[in-house]
């Protein structure tokens, strides 16, 4: 019987949630909270190279990267918010899941923010806990 995902598309031999059939009028893959990190010219410099693929490798480690849960992790280009290097948004999909509640969070230095932290904020994250809390003290941490 054929693996189907999320979506209910039939799925590639090998793959999660890649659709044997690809369909153009398709809506994107469902996810639960995207996660922006800037990844402009000023926010590169600060951040190691492959910044979001570390992210994405932590997401995985959660079983966070599909299902109902998922967490998208998306590089983006300069926010115009270059002094808080590297800047980050957490935007909850509110459309699919009415979830307001980590919407349109903003955070800095992400790059300086522990892989153990990380973890944290992804299991707030896909559990729906507020995570401003975590942004707070992350950014005491900084000052
Ligand atoms: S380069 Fe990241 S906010 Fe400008």
């Amino acid at each position: 019987m054929a693996h189907k995902n999320i979506m209910g598309s039939e799925v590639e031999k090998g793959y999660k949630c890649k659709p044997v059939v690809k369909d153009p009028n398709r809506p994107i893959m469902h996810y639960k909270t995207q996660l922006f990190i800037c990844d402009g010219g000023r926010c590169h410099k600060v951040a190691k190279d492959q910044f979001a693929d570390k992210l994405r490798e932590i997401v995985k480690g959660l079983d966070l990267q599909s299902g109902e849960n998922r967490i998208k992790i998306t590089r983006t280009m300069c926010f115009g918010a270059c002094r808080f290097k590297q800047v980050g948004q957490f935007v909850e999909n509110s459309q699919r899941n009415g979830f307001e509640i980590n919407s349109n969070i903003w955070f800095k230095n992400a790059h300086k923010i522990s892989d153990e932290k990380w973890r944290k904020i992804f299991m707030a994250i896909s559990k729906n806990q507020d995570i401003k809390v975590f942004v707070e003290q992350i950014e005491m941490e900084e000052a």
